[in-house]
């Protein structure tokens, strides 16, 4: 079935590298670390390697297969595999998530590209270790709607420019450069933590299995945080599976971008709750974690303060922009499939899009904070990051999922994780019973149990 191909990533390295970047953005650094130590420590890190390596690496592989059988983008992906076009829905629904997704990556983005320049220009190291401080200082800059916009836009022209680059020369080789960059940045931080008094009590927080902290709430948040960390259920992972070189093998591929994800999400609880704890501030979660504890954490290391707070915070830019780009990646390479458009005309026209609805959250939190959706008065920022984080990607997830266990042949789908026959695949029928059975029905409770 598959075509002569058009882009490919040049090697199985550049494959993971790029997906790999997908998947470790801002989850693995500010929602895992914070979500472990919450629900149980090692109890919850248990759970979560099942789910991760079960469940969310079948998703992954089922997109992959979905992408490179059939060498398109996910909406003629869906149909070009089935008789019923209708199929080609859920790739849009992919893609319309991808793309609100996008724009609330690029606000959290650009407060970050903020306090990079923050850090090194010694503005968060002179707010000093006053909690109220620091804190009244997010606030002012996060509403103010001049900032928060300028730093969006040019995190978001970086990104364009990196796509116009091109698949290979743009995405793959940054990936491979920013990625070993990420590694070295998240071990330099974890030394510094760790060797900090008092870092075994984070490490503690982190590790030491607590059962009765793994509440039903704790096993649900373990695989929703799963399925978002890999980056899967929004056609993302179809388009880098139709860049796959042909002779790569499909299984191993995942495991390596789960494997790689999961250990940098660990390392970054590493990074940051002994540095938290030896400093003697409570754990957070979220942007209050980020923008508010950790400046405040860096402060009281003195000198070496600057260094590491810049440090973290490019950290987190980096993490961040491998993300948007393959967000960006998938609504380009998909309006440039289904269009004459050409592929820089369809990266400007998403780029400006996703900026102008990206630069409109960003005001909500400020400015436009008036604004607000539905009877909870939720404001837009607030409400797309319901949509983004209990809404859509459970549907799209659960969607592909079934096409992938009940209505795509067998046949394809062994043909395609087997390479045509050349590469053992023993682990098929726990993969068949899993993408079939086990993961829509997980998927169906994370979806129930979030909306009601
Ligand atoms: N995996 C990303 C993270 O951990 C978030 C994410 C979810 C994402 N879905 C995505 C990133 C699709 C890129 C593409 O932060």
């Amino acid at each position: 079935m598959a075509t002569t191909k058009q882009t490919t990533f040049s090697s199985n390295l550049g494959v993971i590298m790029a997906a790999v970047g997908s998947a470790v953005g801002l989850g693995n650094i500010w929602r895992f670390p914070y979500t472990c130590g919450k629900y149980g420590g090692g109890a919850f890190l248990i759970v979560y390697l099942c789910f991760v390596f079960l469940l969310g690496a079948t998703l992954m592989m089922s997109e992959f297969v979905i992408g490179r059988r059939t060498q398109h983008t996910p909406v003629k992906a869906f149909q070009s595999l089935h008789p019923k076009r209708a199929w080609g829905a859920v790739g849009l629904l992919g893609l319309i998530t991808s793309f609100f997704i996008l724009s609330q990556y690029l606000v959290l983005s650009g407060w970050t590209t903020n306090y990079v320049w923050d850090a090194i220009t010694g503005t968060l190291a002179s707010l000093g270790t006053d909690a109220g401080n620091i804190s009244n200082y997010f606030a002012a800059f996060s509403t103010s709607g001049s900032r928060p916009v300028i730093t969006l836009i040019v995190f978001s022209i970086i990104c364009l420019v990196i796509i116009l680059c091109g698949v290979q020369k743009g995405i793959e080789n940054v990936s491979k450069v920013l990625m070993p960059f990420l590694v070295l940045l998240v071990l330099v931080l974890c030394v510094r933590s760790l060797t900090l008094p008092g870092a075994g009590k984070g490490l503690e927080y982190l590790f030491s299995p607590d059962f009765s902290k793994l509440t039903g709430e704790g096993v649900l948040a373990a695989l929703g945080q799963a399925l978002f960390s890999l980056s899967v259920g929004m056609g993302v992972m179809i388009v880098y599976g139709s860049y796959m070189p042909l002779n790569d093998n499909i299984f191993k591929t995942a495991m390596w971008i789960t494997a790689c994800d999961t250990l940098i999400a660990v390392l970054a609880g590493v990074a940051i709750f002994p540095a938290v704890f030896s400093c003697g501030f409570d754990p957070a979660g979220g942007p209050g974690l980020v923008f508010c504890v950790l400046p405040n954490v860096f402060n009281t290391m003195g000198g070496a303060g600057v260094i590491f707070s810049t440090l973290f915070f490019l950290l987190l830019v980096v993490a961040a922009m491998t993300s948007a780009i393959s967000l960006l990646e998938a609504l380009t390479a998909a309006l440039h499939e289904h269009t004459s458009m050409g592929r820089t005309f369809s990266a400007v026209l998403f780029f400006l899009l996703s900026t102008a609805l990206g630069v409109l959250f960003a005001m909500s939190v400020g400015p436009l904070s008036h604004i607000t959706v539905g009877h909870a008065h939720l404001t837009l920022f607030d409400f797309v990051d319901r949509l983004n984080s209990i809404y859509l990607p459970p549907i799209c997830s659960l969607l592909t999922i079934i096409f992938f266990g009940w209505f795509m042949t067998e046949k394809d789908v062994k043909d395609e994780l087997s390479n045509h026959g050349t590469v053992k695949i023993g682990y098929y029928r726990l993969f068949r019973l899993l993408s079939r059975y086990v993961a829509p029905l997980a998927l169906l409770l994370v979806l129930i149990t979030g909306i009601f």
